[in-house]
């Protein structure tokens, strides 16, 4: 519909302002040039009635339960099973990569796969103990100045070699600094093994004792990778388009993705789930009285990995990861019984009955289930978020290139509504109360 427009009517002027309307429908009305022409701001300090760009990368229908990667559904990645890497190239491109690029691609990551030797150094200097998010960013950050050659990007063969020596050295990184906190040595990686045996295999061999990289823990562990890949503009992701829309690079809009998806109400919520899981087993609480607890408006407690800005319907990767813990726990016979699992499944069971979460549509999300998975893998709790991270990293990139490619593209600064004091003046140290 060209030229479609929306009024608005303010002290008695009546503004136009022009629709945009996505390819799925969406609705926007466009106020990009309100303030310029008619000094009025809008007010929406959460975002949630805001679009910030227009994006070709993923899509969510979240009244439905709807996430497609470059328009394919995140179902088809469970079925047609690809691996990690082809998803990770059809974000960055938009497109499946064909036999030659596929080669090519995986070719770029293995030839990256060791990080430069100082960067042991860089490890070295922080407590063994610290946070593993934090030496995950300060890492990632710390790359740019060993790749300083692509701090500035103007073509798209570069773009493709600085994007797989990223996601490729994620995943050592990740695995050093696993390493490190249990005081082992590290394992270079295996050029002969895939992305997740690779991973795998650097978190798990023992200097005689290959890891042995079973099918269905490597499986698990690329459908992670693959469901947690991009989920548009989220918290993390809106972070590395703000970072970038300054100019920033890659490394370092990256490096802060990292930091904004540290937090417990975004991807820090795998790490609380766990330990809610924990903390039920272990018998200090019930399943109900968590429930109970997130029900009360005095008690900061929320049902960690539960409800979603964006999904007011079961969350598609919950449905999916819900799923794979039922058929992994099964091969793994020893944990067929896993009483976490059967602790998760009670507290979903009380929360979809109970009218608290279902008149606030809150359903299980992404981190509901997958710390489960994660641990079936022997990865420990404090690490969970750096996966997700390793699974986000081509989403994040991808984002950052939709931004930095932006013709005309201008720096994220947004409006605030001052209620401060009006102006006074400076009191000298002596006239103080
Ligand atoms: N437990 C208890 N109550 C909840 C929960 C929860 N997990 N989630 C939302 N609510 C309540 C809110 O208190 C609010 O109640 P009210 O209307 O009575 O005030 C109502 O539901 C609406 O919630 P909002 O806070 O407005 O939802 P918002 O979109 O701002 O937040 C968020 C979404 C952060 C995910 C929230 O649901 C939450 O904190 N969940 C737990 C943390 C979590 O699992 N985060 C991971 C999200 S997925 C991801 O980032 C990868």
């Amino acid at each position: 519909m060209a030229d479609e427009k929306a009024i608005l009517t303010f002290e008695g002027k009546q503004i136009e302002l022009p629709v945009i309307r996505g390819t799925e429908g969406d609705v926007a009305v466009d106020i990009s040039r309100l303030y310029n022409e008619n000094k009025i701001m809008t007010y929406d300090p959460s975002l949630a009635s805001t679009a910030v760009c227009k994006s070709t990368i993923t899509y969510i229908d979240g009244d439905k339960g709807i996430l497609r990667y470059r328009g394919i559904p995140i179902e088809q990645f469970v079925t047609e099973r690809p691996n990690f890497i082809e998803v990770a190239h059809l974000l960055l491109t938009g497109h499946l990569p064909n036999k030659e690029e596929g080669v090519s691609f995986r070719q770029r990551l293995t030839d990256n796969e060791l990080l430069h030797e100082n960067i042991r150094y860089h490890f070295r200097n922080m407590p063994t103990a610290a946070p593993p998010m934090a030496q995950l960013s300060a890492s990632l950050n710390n790359l740019a100045c060993f790749h300083r050659e692509f701090l500035v990007l103007d073509n798209d063969d570069d773009f493709m070699e600085v994007s797989a020596r990223l996601i490729s050295k994620i995943r050592t990184i990740a695995a050093f600094i696993y390493r490190r906190s249990q005081g082992l040595p590290y394992n270079y990686p295996n050029p002969n093994l895939r992305y997740c045996a690779n991973f795998l295999h650097m978190m798990f061999s023992l200097p005689f004792a290959q890891y042995e990289v079973s099918q269905e823990i490597e499986d698990a562990l690329n459908l992670v990778l693959i469901l947690h890949a991009d989920h548009e503009q989220n918290c993390s992701a809106a972070t590395v388009r703000t970072v970038a829309s300054s100019r920033a690079n890659l490394f370092a809009s990256c490096a802060a993705g990292i930091c904004a998806l540290w937090g417990p109400l975004h991807g820090g919520a795998n790490v609380e789930v766990m330990e809610m899981l924990d903390g039920i087993y272990r018998g200090g609480l019930t399943p109900e009285e968590c429930i109970r607890m997130a029900k009360d408006r005095e008690n900061r407690f929320r049902l960690f990995g539960f409800g979603h800005r964006v999904y007011k319907n079961y969350d598609p990767r919950a449905k999916i990861l819900r799923a794979a813990c039922d058929k992994v726990f099964e091969k793994m016979k020893n944990r067929q019984n896993d009483p976490e699992l059967n602790i998760a499944r009670r507290l979903e069971e009380l929360a979809l009955a109970d009218p608290y979460f279902i008149e606030r549509k809150l359903y299980p999300n992404v981190d509901f289930y997958s710390g489960l998975l994660l641990r079936a893998m022997g990865i420990p709790t404090n690490m969970f978020t750096v996966m997700f991270a390793m699974g986000r990293l081509p989403g994040w990139i991808a984002q950052w290139k939709e931004q930095h490619d932006l013709s005309g593209g201008r720096i994220i600064r947004p409006r605030q509504v001052y209620m401060g004091p009006n102006e006074t003046d400076y009191v000298p140290f002596e006239g103080r109360d």
